[in-house]
């Protein structure tokens, strides 16, 4: 499984791009908004970070005027990403943007019907949210398995972005379901990569090293 970061702040795409880690990034407009800065500005400077599939979100709710949205993005870089949502718009505008060799990204996917028909929409990737349907007391990891299993069976390429991760448990379970990438914010890519005794093992090991050098 991939990993993508999930976040239009550039410091920590910066950081975590330098653990050689990162496929790919996807913002949304609460991301972009929480970050007060213009988002072309920003998309620019994440083109110049990563290497990679990079998703830029229309607001636009009409098919028509989320093309027009989504070439502004395109224009910018080959490796923009338009994220559209799971809506009859959304489809259209996808089919249309895939004639063009453009990459979809389709969002605000909560039941495996919605990425069925994405797929078939010609979706580069479909993106599943697992943290919203837990907080609704829904198995969140259970769609990625439905749809991962769908696509398998039927030979669809379209990729599953495991979104609205939150916690390192919920990415193990987003690798096991059959996810082929996980986008995860900042927060999250630190807790994977934490374990106290990884930190003791350290401490031990330098404190050793620090008798041998005394004794020498
Ligand atoms: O970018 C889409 C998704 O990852 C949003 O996550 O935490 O707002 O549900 P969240």
């Amino acid at each position: 499984m991939k990993l993508f970061i999930d976040t239009a702040n550039v410091d920590h795409i910066r950081e975590i791009a330098s653990w050689g880690v990162l496929s790919g990034v996807t913002t949304n407009p609460s991301l972009v908004a929480r970050e007060g800065r213009d988002f072309m500005a920003v998309l620019r400077e994440i083109l110049a970070i990563v290497d990679g599939p990079i998703s830029a979100e229309v607001v636009s709710t009409q098919a028509d005027d989320m093309v027009t949205e989504a070439r502004q993005y395109y224009e910018l870089s080959h490796n923009i990403v338009i994220k559209l949502p799971a809506t009859a718009e959304g489809l259209k505008a996808c089919s249309r943007l895939t004639g063009q060799g453009v990459k979809t990204n389709l969002t605000l996917i909560f039941n495996p019907n919605q990425a069925l028909l994405c797929a078939r929409a010609g979706a580069t990737f479909v993106s599943p949210f697992v943290g919203r349907l837990d907080d609704i007391s829904t198995d969140g990891i259970q769609l990625v398995r439905d749809i991962a299993e769908i696509f398998t069976y039927h030979g669809i390429t379209t990729e599953i972005i495991a979104a609205s991760i939150r916690t390192p448990g919920q990415v193990v379970a987003a690798a096991k379901a059959g996810a082929h990438i996980a986008t995860l914010p900042p927060a999250v890519f630190h807790q994977m990569l934490k374990h106290p005794l990884t930190d003791a093992g350290i401490e031990r090991f330098l404190k050793d090293w620090e008798s041998v050098r005394k004794q020498g």
